[in-house]
C-alpha cells in the first residue's frame, strides 16, 4: 500500500523506517530504529533523490510505483552512495531504464564496486554548482565531500528553497507518522540522539561540515530534508547552531562528564569521591558513566557536549583498562579537541594508566590536561585526600572561570 507524505505541491516523501535494526552500521545501538528518507520531485519531469536501504526496499519501491502512477522516472540523483541509501539503486534503474543517474565523480565507480552495476551512458557526472532543471524546480548541486563519505553532495532547490542535506541534519530513530521535526520533537526532545548520530557518523569531519555550513549561509533555506530522521522546516537557526558547535568542536555546555573504568570498584569509588567534592564546590549537572556499561557512541556524544572531562581508570597488564582505551581511541578518531581533562589512575603495583591516557590525549589537538592528577593504589586511602582535594579545586576553578 502506498505510504507517502506530500511535502508540497511537487515534492513527496517516499521514505520508510526500520525498527528491527539493532545496530546502525552494525556498530551503533538503536533503541527505536532509523528512517531511510527518499524524496520525489514531480514537476512534469520527475526526479528521485536517493533510493533506500534493503530493509525497506519493498515499501520504498511500492511508494515509488504508486506515486509515479505508470509514468517514467526521468532523473535519479545519488547524493550519497552508502548502501543505506543506494541498496535499491539496482531495482530503480532496472524498472526505470530511461532515468539518467546524477552523482559526483566517485559515484559511478562506487556503484560498480558495491553492486556490480555499470551505469554506462546513464550516468551524468555533476560537480559543485552544476544545475539540473526539473520544470520550474532548478536543482543546484552542493559538493559536501566527507559529510559522511567522499562522494557526498547535497542538492538545493532554488524554486522552493529546500536543501536536501544527505546524511547531515539526520538523526537516529524511526519516524512514526509525523514527518516534521516540529511535529514529533524527535530532534529537540531527544537532542542526545541527534548528537550521538552527528558525533559518531560525521563527527570526525568537522572541517568539511564547516565548509558546507559556510556555503549554506549564502542560500535562503526554507526546509532541510535529510536522509535520516525528520524534515526540518521551523527554527532552522537552532539546528544550524548545533551543527556549527558540533563541527567546530565547541562545547555546548560548560560542564563536566566523569567517565571511569573499574574492575573491583576502587576507581569507581574515587570517581564518586571527586564528584561529591566537585558538587560541594558548586559544580552542577555532573554526569558520571561507567565506561564498561555505557556504549562508546554515547560517551563520544557526551564528550562533544561538555567542556571538561574526568577520565579515571585502572592499570591493566602494564597498560590502560581496555574499555577506556577504546573510548580514547574513538575520541581521537573523531578528532575531538579543545577539551580540558582531569585524570585519576589506579594500580596495585605499578600504575601507568594516567601515562597511557596522557599519551593518547597529547596526540589530539588542543587538549589541556590538568597537572593535579590523582594516583591511587587499589583503593582511595585517607592519605589521598589532599591530592583529591587539589584535583577537585583545580577542576572546579577551571569550570567556574
Ligand atoms: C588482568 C589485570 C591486570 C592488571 N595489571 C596491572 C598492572 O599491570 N599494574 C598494576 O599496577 N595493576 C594491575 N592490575 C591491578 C589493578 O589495576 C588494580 O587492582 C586496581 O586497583 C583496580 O582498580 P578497581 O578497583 O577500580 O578495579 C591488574 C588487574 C587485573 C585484573
Ligand atoms: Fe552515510
Ligand atoms: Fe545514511
Amino acid at each position: 500500500m502506498q505510504n507517502t507524505i506530500r511535502i508540497n505541491e511537487d515534492v513527496t516523501y517516499l521514505g520508510s523506517s526500520d525498527r528491527r535494526i539493532a545496530l546502525f552500521e552494525n556498530s551503533y545501538p538503536l533503541t527505536n530504529g532509523v528512517s531511510y528518507n527518499t524524496y520525489l520531485i514531480d514537476d512534469g519531469e520527475t526526479a528521485l533523490l536517493d533510493t533506500a536501504d534493503s530493509a525497506v526496499m519493498q515499501a520504498f519501491m511500492e511508494n515509488l510505483f504508486s506515486v509515479l502512477k505508470g509514468r517514467k522516472l526521468d532523473h535519479l540523483i545519488i547524493q550519497h552512495m552508502e548502501p543505506d541509501h543506494c541498496a535499491s539503486l539496482g531495482l530503480v534503474v532496472e524498472n526505470f531504464p530511461e532515468a539518467k543517474v546524477y552523482g559526483t565523480m566517485q559515484v559511478k565507480k562506487m556503484v560498480q564496486q558495491f553492486f556490480g552495476i555499470d551505469l554506462g551512458e546513464k550516468f551524468v557526472t555533476v560537480k559543485e554548482g552544476d544545475t539540473l532543471s526539473v520544470g520550474k524546480h532548478m536543482l543546484q548541486f552542493v559538493a559536501a565531500p566527507m559529510v559522511h563519505w567522499p562522494e557526498v553532495m547535497m542538492t538545493y532547490d532554488t524554486c522552493d528553497k529546500i536543501l536536501y542535506s544527505a546524511d547531515a541534519f539526520g538523526t537516529f530513530g524511526a519516524l512514526s507518522g509525523n514527518l516534521y521535526a516540529d511535529e514529533c520533537d524527535s530532534w529537540t526532545a531527544d537532542l542526545a540522539e541527534a548528537r550521538r548520530y552527528y558525533t559518531n557518523i560525521v563527527g570526525k569531519y568537522g572541517n568539511n561540515v564547516q565548509a558546507v555550513l559556510k556555503k549554506a549561509q549564502n542560500l535562503e533555506i526554507s526546509m532541510i530534508c535529510p536522509l535520516h530522521g525528520p524534515v526540518i522546516r521551523k527554527d532552522l537557526g537552532y539546528y544550524l547552531d548545533k551543527y556549527d558547535k558540533w563541527s567546530s568542536y565547541t562545547p555546548e555546555d560548560k560542564g563536566v562528564v566523569i567517565v571511569y573504568g573499574s574492575i573491583y570498584g576502587g576507581t569507581a569509588n574515587a570517581a564518586d569521591c571527586l564528584a561529591t567534592r566537585l558538587a560541594s564546590k558548586g559544580v552542577k549537572n555532573i554526569k558520571m558513566y561507567d565506561v564498561s556499561k555505557t556504549h562508546v557512541s554515547e560517551l563520544v556524544a557526551e564528550a562533544f557536549r561538555v567542556s571538561h572531562l574526568v577520565l579515571a581508570a585502572p592499570t591493566l597488564d602494564a597498560g590502560l583498562f581496555p574499555a577506556m582505551e577504546t573510548l580514547l581511541l574513538e575520541l581521537k578518531r573523531k578528532n575531538l579537541c579543545k577539551r580540558t581533562v582531569a585524570l585519576i589512575e589506579n594500580g596495585t603495583w605499578a600504575p601507568v594508566a594516567a601515562k597511557e591516557i596522557t599519551g593518547i590525549l597529547e596526540a589530539m589537538k588542543d587538549m589541556t590536561i590538568l597537572p593535579e592528577k590523582l594516583t591511587i593504589r587499589s583503593t582511595a586511602a585517607p592519605g589521598d585526600e589532599a591530592a583529591l582535594e587539589a584535583l577537585a579545586n583545580a577542576l572546579a576553578a577551571d569550570l567556574n572561570q
